[in-house]
């Protein structure tokens, strides 16, 4: 089979995705998901180096488009030659990257080396970590999703500096910094390939229409019975990880990489997240763990040693988050990928709910919040009056940035005539805005905190610190 180069995403070369969602597995069969759960350390040790040392896809852009990319930059730049360090500094802040916490031909975390577009050359490729890779306070972590990326800009320049011209997007693949559309393009991947399978040169008309998203930390998965936002997708699935392949490889060739997929998935059932970093109150904390016992376990469960996750799906109509990212799971592409390789070991759940109240382990580092991150810091999440419609994301992820108090990113709200000057000045500014008023960024719902008294709204956040 001779695997096609997409050209009706933006993507050819973000075979990424993965993402088609869904859960639980009506046709698990014995033995074939099972044991993932404490995975064994060699496997751990293979699923880190090849998701780290390795990547998986063929290189799309030729490594030159790396010191060419800031000509497409309305700020002057290092010279790539003369101050490589200084480049590598203002190309990770131009699209929102991190310095790789392992060897990575000095590239930054997402971006790796791998075979060229034309054979044998070396060529630019992005992984998992482009998404999956983020940093605080100056220390980056695999697996902290990636708040600062400027999926599209990084695409569309490399493209351009490889002379081409990025390929008609028909849905929006990051509107501001942070979130991305990893779902439809994992929806857009697989609608270019029948049941068997094989490439089709018009996509099947499946009609999904998903939303940009704020990327979960990996953490989490080693929690959960049932994974994505919506948890229609048993968690031990390691096709579903799959999806991104789809730009490049044959049905072949992605039966051969499962057992790799499946070392990649005990990595990510091994890693922790990172520990609250500055003094935290042991009086408040204690009297917020009462208020979080009493407002918040039964949805998020409970933490330390013995703690129990009770992997709820909220229905909509409870939790009143906004709706796309449910909804914009089409029952044709759902029905498509369970007919698919990808839904012989176990199936997508056809019947959407709500959304997963995820675990909290680590959410002092993972900011902003909710599944489309509308909403800034932990505060604004429970006493939703406070929710800015319209704030912009910081500068970098250096603890300057950081509240404390809050918790999460600082941040200044703007009125509509602010965004709309923004815009117009700079396209580059206009990227560091979060507008909740986007289809599919609504900050609503989620309003469990609103009772609380603001002593006890700040208890609990100090307990969430210890999370
Ligand atoms: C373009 C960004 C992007 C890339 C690249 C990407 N992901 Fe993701 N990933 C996401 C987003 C966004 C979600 C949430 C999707 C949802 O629930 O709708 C997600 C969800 C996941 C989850 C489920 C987490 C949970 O707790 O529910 C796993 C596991 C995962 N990705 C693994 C991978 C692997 C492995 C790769 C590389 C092969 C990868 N991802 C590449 C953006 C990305
Ligand atoms: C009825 C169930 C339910 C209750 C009660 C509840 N939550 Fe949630 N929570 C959810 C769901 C579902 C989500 C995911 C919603 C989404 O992303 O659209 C969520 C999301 C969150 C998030 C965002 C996580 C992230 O990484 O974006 C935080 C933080 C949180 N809840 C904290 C709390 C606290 C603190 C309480 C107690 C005051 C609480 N929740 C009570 C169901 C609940």
């Amino acid at each position: 089979m001779k695997p096609i180069r997409l050209s009706i995403l933006t993507l050819a070369s973000l075979a990424i995705g993965l993402v088609v969602r869904g859960v639980v597995s009506r046709t698990v069969r014995a033995g074939e998901l099972a044991g993932v759960r404490k995975p064994d350390p060699t496997a751990i040790e293979r699923g880190r180096r090849a998701l780290t040392l390795e990547g998986f896809l063929k290189a799309d852009w030729s490594e030159s488009v790396y010191a060419k990319a800031a000509r497409f930059w309305d700020q002057p730049a290092p010279d790539p030659e003369r101050d490589p360090t200084g480049y590598a500094a203002r190309f990770r802040e131009r699209y929102g990257l991190h310095p790789a916490p392992f060897p990575n031909d000095g590239l930054p975390m997402g971006l790796r080396l791998g075979r060229g577009p034309d054979g044998g050359k070396k060529g630019l490729q992005i992984d998992c970590m482009v998404c999956h890779g983020g940093s605080i306070g100056g220390q980056s972590y695999v697996g902290l999703g990636n708040s600062q990326l400027d999926l599209k800009a990084l695409l569309f320049d490399l493209t351009h500096a490889m002379g081409r011209r990025p390929p008609f997007s028909t849905f929006v693949i990051n509107s501001a910094r942070g979130t991305n559309n990893a779902g439809q393009i994992a929806a857009a991947l697989l609608s270019l390939r029948n049941p068997d399978l094989s490439v089709r040169s018009f996509p099947l008309p499946l009609g999904a229409n998903l939303p940009e998203l704020d990327t979960p930390a990996w953490w989490h998965l080693k929690r959960k019975k049932t994974m994505y936002y919506d948890g229609r997708t048993d968690a031990r699935s390691v096709r579903t990880n799959m999806q991104f392949l789809l730009g490049e490889k044959s049905l072949d060739q992605l039966k051969a990489l499962e057992p790799a997929f499946r070392d990649v998935q005990a990595y990510i059932l091994s890693l922790e997240p990172p520990r609250y970093p500055f003094p935290i109150d042991a009086a408040r904390r204690d009297r917020g763990l009462a208020v979080f016992t009493k407002h918040c376990v039964r949805c998020h469960g409970t933490y330390g040693p013995q703690g129990e996750y009770p992997n709820q799906i909220i229905p909509l109509d409870v939790i009143g988050t906004d709706p796309a990212r449910l909804h914009g799971l089409s029952d044709r592409l759902v029905a498509h990928y369970n007919a698919t390789w990808f839904g012989e070991v176990s199936q997508v759940d056809s019947v959407p709910t709500g959304y997963q109240a995820p675990p909290l382990d680590g959410v002092w580092a993972t900011a902003p919040y909710l599944h489309n991150g509308s909403v800034p810091t932990l505060h604004a999440l429970l006493d939703s009056k406070t929710r800015p419609a319209r704030f912009t994301r910081p500068p970098s992820t250096s603890f300057e940035h950081y509240d404390a108090r809050q918790v999460g990113w600082k941040y200044t709200e703007l009125s509509p005539d602010q965004v709309a000057q923004s815009r117009k000045r700079s396209p580059f500014q206009a990227g560091f805005i979060v507008d909740t008023g986007r289809q599919g960024m609504a900050n609503s719902g989620h309003r469990f905190g609103d009772r609380l008294t603001e002593a006890e709204r700040l208890d609990l956040i100090e307990y969430l610190k210890s999370l």
